[in-house]
């Protein structure tokens, strides 16, 4: 594996494989990498003659100084264990790199609405920053695919609505939430769990089942869903920011008609802000009607 800190590198590598007609497969991480990291490159792996790990701790997408600097920083140990993966490439620049003119003064990506509800109102300009990250890795790599975990649902959905919208010429492929044996998504931030947080910490994804569970029975009041899982985050010892049904496609509140939906969740405990979803179809009126039917 080729470790590669700067754009030239960067290029000659891309270059030489896509003149010998070889597809380049690219997974964007910030490190820290653990079981979902690598499920993403495995799935890269698998469809991709080549593939290209990046890892960049990127300032422009947090929104909190003390969040940006506490950000474990494990290179050593995650390039060791790309290379255990068979990765051809790790990209992992330094800021001036990415940022010659800083942050502040840079161009910049937006995706509108769907990059400012839900972890864009907590999170502001948390998805300006992730949008214009992704584009400049995606014009530095130039891969035919790209990989993006469902854990970060919103992420995903911003990522191919740039593609789209701007026109990239990439393929995004979204891989599945890799768990703990308990429920608990794979997460870099679960690290900032105390053994006891840590216990209780199923308790997030636990609940958006419960939320998925209903609608899937046929519920069809989602705010007194999301209340009742809001109130049993709070008495588990969480302080949830939101629980929510949104349509899959946008995150739009749902109307009756839509069938394809997610139960989105952020919540703190102690000091790590932690956040699943659950993907749900929701039985159509049919489907409903013919329930009770089926059940004798
Ligand atoms: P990071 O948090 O390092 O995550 C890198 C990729 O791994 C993302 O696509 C994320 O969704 C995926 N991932 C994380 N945990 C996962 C899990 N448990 N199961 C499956 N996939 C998982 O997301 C980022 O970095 C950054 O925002 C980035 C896209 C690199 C831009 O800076």
């Amino acid at each position: 594996m080729q470790t590669i800190r700067d754009t030239n590198g960067l290029r000659a590598a891309r270059n030489f494989w896509r003149f010998g007609k070889e597809t380049v497969g690219f997974v964007p991480t910030m490190g820290n990498l653990h079981e979902g990291h690598l499920t993403l490159v495995r799935e890269a792996r698998a469809r991709a003659d080549r593939v290209v790990v990046s890892i960049f701790v990127n300032p422009m997408q947090f929104d909190r100084e003390d969040d940006l600097r506490a950000y474990p920083r494990t290179l050593q140990q995650d390039a060791r264990r790309l290379e255990d993966e068979g990765v051809d490439a790790l990209f992992a620049p330094d800021e001036s790199v990415v940022y010659p003119r800083g942050t502040q003064a840079s161009a910049y990506v937006e995706v509108p609405r769907l990059g400012a509800i839900l972890e864009g109102a907590s999170r502001p300009g948390h998805f300006r920053g992730v949008a214009t990250v992704v584009a400049k890795l995606f014009n530095l790599v130039q891969p035919h695919l790209a990989f993006f975990g469902e854990k970060d649902f919103q992420q995903l959905l911003v990522i191919r609505r740039m593609v789209e919208d701007l026109d990239f010429p990439v393929e995004i492929v979204g891989v599945p939430t890799q768990r703990e044996a308990d429920g608990l998504a794979m997460s870099s931030r679960n690290a900032y769990l105390s053994a006891q947080e840590r216990s209780r910490a199923p308790l997030l994804y636990r609940s958006l089942q419960e939320v998925a569970g209903a609608l899937r029975a046929g519920a069809t009041d989602c705010p007194a869903l999301e209340r009742r899982a809001l109130r049993r985050l709070e008495r588990g010892g969480f302080r949830p920011d939101y629980v929510v049904v949104r349509r899959r496609a946008d995150l739009e509140p749902p109307g009756p008609q839509d069938d394809a939906l997610v139960v989105l969740g952020a919540a703190w405990l102690g000091r790590a802000r932690l956040i699943d979803n659950v993907l749900v179809d929701r039985p159509g009126p049919r489907a409903v009607a013919a329930a009770p039917a089926a059940a004798h």
